[in-house]
């Protein structure tokens, strides 16, 4: 592979080069798919569950597994998440003849048309969402196609608690009945909106209840977050303060995605033999909060007054976050009373400024907060 011009990646799965640590975690993870179990894995947004999945998919298992993944987040309902996945697993044979003819056998209600590349012969199968007329029947072929596979079918749904709005309503059940006597396939299921899917795995009266073993993922260590960075600039000949990145990690909670981005822009901020100081602090954050000054404006105004008195208050003590509703909070920042801090609250909530975070609530953009601090 061609080195990247710039090792810090945001947004997809490269390669395990460029990717910090979670060789716990990845290992761990791998412990429960070969002992057979499924898996929920959990935590807030942009920490890194999925980027997990590739890790482990690209580099920890053995031969004898094949791996698929699926991000349900768009689904409305079964048939599209069907759809996606009747895509990823020929997706994955597509370079293997006899697994499609195999997979035309069995998964028949897809009259799916197999075209042949021109140049290099190579058969290419064109799914439209409408080709799929009965949801469950396509879902139960393709579990009888990983079913019969000769590897061992480990399927990745990815914001998993989308099943819980699906305009068929019973979802759960459907799936939790079609999966529990799979012996060749297994699953692992993510997400990151901790109630819901805690609602399905937890509640004792619900289908997946007891189905799962759960998996938390925290952030990564600061200090193997600082060893990854330094690693990856000396391997471009650039060098950067350990303090730096240890800012940016506080600053940003640990939140990989957050960290990846500012490190991304300290990386450009250096040509090769250069260094950059702890001094580059203030210029990246305002890089980062510059590119969504227009979004944060039209966030801003859209708040009324008392939101914007609350929000400005928590923006000021970020990232230290105080009891909303205490009385140094109120003092400090002349709100008036307890109860109308809560409706402002509310309101921030709803509009998905401020979301839930281990029965306190905390900023959901963690750049916006940035913007409000200092603008
Ligand atoms: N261990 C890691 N090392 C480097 N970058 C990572 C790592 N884990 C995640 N990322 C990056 O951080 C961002 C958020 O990760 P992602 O897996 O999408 O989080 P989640 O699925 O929990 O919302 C992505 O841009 C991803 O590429
Ligand atoms: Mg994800």
């Amino acid at each position: 592979m061609k080195p990247l011009s710039n090792p810090f990646v945001i947004g997809k799965y490269v390669d395990k080069d460029y990717f910090c640590d979670r060789n716990k975690e990845s290992e761990l993870l791998v412990h429960h798919i070969v002992n057979g179990r499924n898996v929920a894995i959990m935590s807030e947004r942009r920490l890194g569950k999925t980027g997990l999945i590739e890790h482990v998919f690209s580099n920890y298992l053995p031969d004898e597994y094949e791996t698929f993944l699926i991000d349900i987040y768009t689904c409305k309902n079964l048939r599209e998440m069907v759809y996606l996945l009747a895509n990823e697993v020929f997706k994955k044979i597509s370079k293997r003849q006899p697994l499609i003819e195999r997979l035309l056998r069995i998964v028949r209600s897809l009259k799916a048309t197999i075209s042949y590349d021109a140049v290099t012969g190579q058969p290419e199968l064109g799914l439209g969402l409408g080709e799929i007329h009965q949801p469950e029947v396509t879902l139960d072929e393709i579990l009888e196609y990983l079913e019969t596979s000769d590897k061992v079918c480990v399927v990745a749904v990815d914001e998993f608690q989308k099943v819980t709005s699906f305009e068929e309503g019973n979802v759960e059940a459907l799936l939790r009945t079609k999966i529990q006597h799979l012996k060749n396939t297994q699953f692992i299921f993510a997400g990151s909106e901790r109630h819901l899917l805690e609602g399905i795995f937890s509640d004792p009266v619900r289908p997946f209840y007891n189905s799962v073993v759960f998996m938390h993922l925290l952030p990564i260590d600061q200090g193997e977050y600082i060893r990854f960075c330094l690693h990856l600039f000396a391997r471009y000949g650039k060098t950067v303060s350990e303090m730096l990145v240890s800012r940016l990690y506080d600053c940003f909670q640990g939140i990989t995605w957050y960290l990846q981005l500012s490190m991304n822009e300290a990386f450009t901020m250096a040509e090769r033999g250069g260094h950059v100081d702890e001094e580059a602090y203030g210029q990246i954050l305002n890089h980062m909060v510059d590119s969504k000054r227009f979004t944060f404006e039209d966030r801003y105004a859209s708040l009324t007054e008392k939101q914007k008195a609350v929000l400005q208050a928590i923006a000021a003590e970020f990232p230290r976050q105080p009891v909303l509703t205490s009385h140094e909070f109120i003092a400090k920042y002349h709100l008036k009373t307890a109860s109308s801090i809560q409706t402002a609250v509310k309101g921030l909530t709803d509009k998905g400024i401020l979301s839930d975070h281990h029965g306190t609530k905390r900023p959901t953009d963690l750049l916006f907060m940035l913007w409000l601090k200092n603008f």
